[in-house]
């Protein structure tokens, strides 16, 4: 197997190693093929994602991704929505995962919002919002397979009172769910939001668009520990690339104090994703026993630094 690792910026490149770690200790036969992208590589190269490190991302089994920096400059492309547009990877899935509730946030990743079609007037800026047949029915389909494995119930979330592209989107997904024959209910995200802060264990599988499950995942966080805990897959037909839903944190970068929890869960879905059930199982078992024990990075409360974490769960995997 191929993996591409890309650290990418700020603390991107203190948990990613620590996830590296455990997937060669587990894998010690794989290929990692480290790749330079990102702010901090524009800044010395000139481009935030070179010909060549694009080439790999392309070629590799699964990609091991941390994350990028980037500035609120009109003129500056964030490196992860370009991969994720390249790639086609169209599904984001951002598990929940905590005492009485399992839930996966399916996030439409292609589209919406975030379809890249904007544009300045003199007095004015516009980003069109897309929704299209084809991008939804397969988001749908995602979600309801999922759901089909799991408790066979899939909530649609968004704003289709007000907006008409989200009124279609609706459409397309309740046709597809009559037609799977999985239970599903409509909420408005601003509604959702709350709901699943107070009644997580009502839900399973939820479905919604792009940049509406952005913001629900970020939330979600609430319910597990912050961002520091959530990891998440990027899926395509042909790719796949697994990070954490955190970003690059400036304000903690260089310090060795982030959460690597999130990221090493990512190589878990990678594993997962690859086939090997029982290894991501071991690694989510790991994590688990080191919490129980009291290992806690700073935003838990604790003192662990960001690498004594990753060898306390180094030490509970290579425990016979
Ligand atoms: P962020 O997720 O980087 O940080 C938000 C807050 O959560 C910060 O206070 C940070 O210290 C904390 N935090 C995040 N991850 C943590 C961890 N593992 N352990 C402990 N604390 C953690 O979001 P932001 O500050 O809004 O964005 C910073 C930069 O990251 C921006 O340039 C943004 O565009 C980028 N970003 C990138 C990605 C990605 O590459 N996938 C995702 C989100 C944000
Ligand atoms: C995420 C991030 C990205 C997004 C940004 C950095 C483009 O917030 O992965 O959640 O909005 O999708
Ligand atoms: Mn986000």
């Amino acid at each position: 197997m191929q993996i591409v690792v890309a650290p990418g910026d700020g603390i991107g490149k203190e948990v990613i190693p620590v996830a590296e770690k455990i997937l060669r200790i587990l894998h010690p036969d794989w290929e990692y093929i480290p790749v330079l992208l990102g702010y901090d590589c524009f800044v010395k190269t000139g481009t935030a994602l070179p010909k060549e490190s694009l080439m790999a991302l392309t070629r590799a089994d699964a990609i091991l991704f941390g994350a990028v920096t980037t500035p609120p400059d009109p003129d500056y492309s964030s490196v992860i929505l370009s991969i994720r547009k390249e790639l086609d990877l169209y599904a984001n899935l951002r598990p929940i995962i905590g005492h009485g509730f399992d839930i996966m946030i399916v996030r439409e990743n292609t589209e919406g919002l975030y379809a890249g079609i904007e544009w300045q007037e003199k007095d004015r800026a516009c980003s069109l919002r897309v929704v299209s047949e084809a991008g939804t029915r397969r988001i749908a389909r995602t979600a309801l397979a999922l759901a089909k494995k799991r408790k066979g119930h899939v909530t649609i979330g968004n704003k289709a009172n007000i907006l008409k592209s989200d009124a279609y989107f609706n459409r397309i997904c309740i046709g597809e769910a009559e037609a799977s024959g999985i239970r599903y209910s409509l909420k408005y995200i601003d509604a959702l939001v709350l709901d699943l802060l107070q009644h997580p264990d009502r839900y399973d599988v939820i479905l919604t668009t792009n940049i509406f499950g952005d913001i629900l995942s970020d939330a979600a966080g609430y319910l597990v520990g912050g961002l520091g805990c959530l990891p998440s897959a990027n899926i395509g037909e042909r790719h796949a690339l697994f990070e954490p839903v955190h970003g690059s944190a400036p304000d903690i970068a260089g310090t060795n104090t982030a959460n690597p929890v999130a990221a090493i869960r990512s190589a878990a879905m990678l594993l997962e994703h690859l086939g090997d059930t029982a290894g991501a199982a071991k690694i989510h078992d790991a994590i688990n026993q080191a919490i129980h024990t009291g290992c806690r990075t700073h935003d838990q409360g604790g003192s662990y630094t960001t690498s004594g974490f990753g060898e306390e769960i180094v030490r509970w995997l290579t425990k016979t």
